[in-house]
């Protein structure tokens, strides 16, 4: 077995573990996102993404954005590492035109049978590049160009290092609460900053489209009822076309091609929420109390640090 495919194992292996034993609990998972979270982006790609396409939700977890990417897309297709995560999906309540399957971004030949299954898709990519170790990071690119082909666009929305501070800021005031130090014991902390997450995409394979700063806003709630919001960076990408002679870009015209625009999109007060701040689904996920606090606020925001700046993936 070669090193890289021992790395990839130990991925699966980790991934495989943090899903396997989800429990439903209050804030267990730490990323998971509202409806608005998506409506906030969908201003940013929806103009990107060509709606005859198929979407594929690279890393899709337990569905959640998968299910949202449906009520816009025609045909959503969710993919990610762990086989728990893909039964969590598949369980829950799907509509008609999503579906699951297992793949692994880091190994192009997977991408290259969905692509030989779907043809050209956009593709939807939320909290996993950050995730990958570096050295397997333009795997997972080669993976997405292939799923693109030459008329799909890229929508990659990540965690960059103020990520860290967020979570470390929100430990010092509220103390750790059990879903983080899950996620913390078992998955290697990631992060990319935009100068890397652009970097990923040589400029003589791909177009950045618009890249920006913004929040993930998840379903999760501090004891105070502040909503957990983080910090995060997105870039929206397309394959280089080929020149003048080339295809015709049946999209030409609708966006800028090839200047790197930038926005943020913050949390908008007419988006924030716009669905469910108010559901009882949400309410119900509020972050417990930490009960068995560490000596200090202040030592449990150290730990985390250090915690986040020592663990390291296999490379
Ligand atoms: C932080 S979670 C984000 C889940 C989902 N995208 C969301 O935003 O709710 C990262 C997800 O990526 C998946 N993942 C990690 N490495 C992967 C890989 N190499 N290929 C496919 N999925 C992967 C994990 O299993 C996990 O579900």
């Amino acid at each position: 077995m070669t090193t890289a495919s021992t790395n990839r194992e130990r991925r699966l292996a980790v991934w495989e573990r943090w899903w396997s034993g989800v429990d439903g609990a209050p804030g267990e998972i730490v990323w998971d996102a509202n409806e608005s979270d998506l409506a906030a982006d969908l201003d940013v790609f929806g103009v990107a993404f060509d709606p005859e396409l198929p979407l594929i939700d690279l890393g899709c977890g337990n569905g959640r954005q998968t299910r949202f990417l449906a009520r816009h897309f025609q045909t959503v297709v969710g993919v990610d590492i762990s086989p728990s995560a893909v039964e969590r999906a598949v369980a829950a309540e799907n509509p008609a035109n999503v579906s699951y399957r297992l793949l692994d971004a880091s190994t192009p030949q997977q991408a290259e049978r969905l692509h030989h299954e779907l043809g050209d898709a956009n593709v939807y990519v939320r909290g996993v590049l950050q995730a990958l170790p570096p050295a397997a990071r333009p795997q997972a690119v080669n993976s997405i160009a292939v799923l693109l082909g030459e008329k799909g666009a890229l929508f990659a929305k990540e965690l960059p290092p103020q990520a860290a501070d967020y979570f470390a800021e929100l430990v010092q005031r509220h103390g750790l609460w059990p879903g983080l130090e899950r996620v913390m014991e078992l998955i290697p902390p990631g992060q990319i900053t935009e100068p890397q997450l652009v970097g990923l995409f040589p400029a003589d394979r791909f177009e950045v489209i618009s890249t920006g700063t913004g929040r993930i806003d998840t379903v999760n709630v501090l004891p105070d009822g502040e909503p957990i919001a983080v910090p995060a960076i997105y870039v929206l990408i397309r394959p280089r076309r080929p020149g003048p002679d080339g295809p015709r870009d049946p999209r030409a015209g609708r966006y800028r091609v090839g200047a790197v625009g930038r926005a943020s999109w913050g949390t908008r007060p007419e988006t924030q929420g716009r669905e469910d701040r108010d559901h009882p689904h949400r309410r119900g996920l509020r972050v417990p109390r930490t009960t068995d606090r560490p000596p200090t606020i202040g030592q449990q925001a150290l730990r985390l640090h250090l915690r986040l700046q020592t663990r390291r993936w296999p490379r």
